[in-house]
């Protein structure tokens, strides 16, 4: 059934039934029975508790779990994650094309102008891996790493290929180049994936905006709305029949953001797009939200997915564009990235 239409833009976001159906069933519980095996967690302290009791298993982890069996160390997640930082970094100090068109589809069109931004000097076989097609099935990727991992990947010294390909350059053999290759793409895909998603989420949310809206408190409201992390799995672990007897020694754990972030007894007007509340609030110290995860272990690339969403929504105001107003609907659908499957970004019409 879809939501009702926004106050603020009149605009309707329809949720897949399944996630609808987790906020008409358990918005303001702390613990609930999801299946025979899972019990969901949206209570702020009970989330709280849970996510310090122990770390993310290596399974567990979003970004960096196992790669076709290969565990992938912490010094090495923490070593590529800072490679793409640099890459991110050095893409941060130069304006956006003053040719770029940010018009069009979203969050494709986001996308493509952070490969290029980001990945635009990489070989045509890394950047093939940023793909949005590839997104519909990881054997299509893993086919496409490894036809891409058939020849050694040489990347001269004059060209501009990012930090991440030259990392990835340096695998010698077959197999640790299709490696190297999912690594890149892991490391990549956040980047380019899921920030462009963040900011068409943004622009459903709310654009056009208010002149006196920071894009930092368009970002955060928009990671509440609509947190594309918005679930955060723990495996049954002895730890949690401790914390909660609800939880039984074989239930797995679901924690739902999407539920904490829109309690009413956590938040004023919870369904309202507002970023004006972040003048107040910490978004670090803010009970139930955890859009980058728990403050034990909060998501390494945070520092990177902020400014590159920030410069995009601060090129998409300068540039006068907004949400199509013909569009009047968006879908949400259930995927492990939360967001409108496509919002239709124009140049705002002129008042009479
Ligand atoms: C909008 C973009 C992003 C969102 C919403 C996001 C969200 C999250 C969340 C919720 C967690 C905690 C997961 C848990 O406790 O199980 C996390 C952890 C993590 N994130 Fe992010 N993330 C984003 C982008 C990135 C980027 C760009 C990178 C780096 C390339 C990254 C690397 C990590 C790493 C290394 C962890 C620690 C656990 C792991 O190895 O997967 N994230 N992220």
């Amino acid at each position: 059934m879809p939501a009702a239409p926004t106050l603020t833009t009149g605009r309707t976001t329809v949720l897949s039934p399944r996630l609808a159906a987790l906020l008409d069933d358990h918005l303001g519980k702390d613990a609930f029975r999801l299946e025979p095996d899972t019990m969901g967690v949206a209570g702020h302290e009970l989330t709280d508790r849970i996510l310090a009791a122990r770390r993310a298993t290596e399974t567990e982890r979003p970004t960096f779990k196992p790669l076709h069996g290969r565990s992938i160390s912490r010094p090495e997640a923490s070593s590529v994650t800072q490679t793409v930082g640099r890459d991110v970094r050095k893409a941060l100090t130069h304006p956006i094309p003053a040719g770029a068109d940010l018009s069009g589809p979203w969050p494709l069109t986001g996308h493509m102008l952070l490969r290029d931004m980001v990945l635009g000097g990489d070989p045509g076989r890394l950047k093939m891996l940023m793909s949005r097609n590839l997104e519909l099935t990881p054997i299509l990727t893993w086919t496409v790493i490894a036809a891409g991992a058939a020849l050694p990947l040489r990347i001269p010294a004059t060209s501009a290929a990012s930090n991440l390909a030259e990392l990835t350059a340096q695998a010698g053999s077959y197999q640790d180049r299709r490696y190297a290759m999912g690594i890149y793409r892991r490391a990549a895909a956040p980047v380019c994936f899921t920030v462009s998603t963040l900011v068409a989420n943004a622009l459903w949310l709310g654009a056009p905006f208010d002149d006196e809206a920071s894009n930092r408190n368009i970002v955060l409201e928009s990671l509440r709305l609509l947190p594309p992390s918005w679930n955060i799995l723990r495996r049954a672990s002895p730890e949690y029949p401790e914390i909660d007897p609800r939880i039984g020694p074989a239930d797995d754990v679901l924690v739902l953001p999407l539920l904490s972030h829109r309690d009413p007894a956590l938040w004023e007007d919870p369904n309202e797009f507002r970023p004006e509340r972040w003048d107040e609030l910490d978004p670090d110290h803010t009970p139930g939200y955890l859009p980058f995860g728990h403050v034990s272990e909060r998501c390494w690339g945070r520092h990177m997915v902020m400014p590159l969403a920030e410069l995009l929504l601060d090129r998409l105001r300068t540039d006068g564009l907004t949400v199509d107003p013909d569009q009047r609907r968006a879908k949400v659908p259930l995927l492990g990235l939360l967001g409108v499957e496509e919002v239709r970004v124009t140049r705002a019409r002129k008042a009479l």
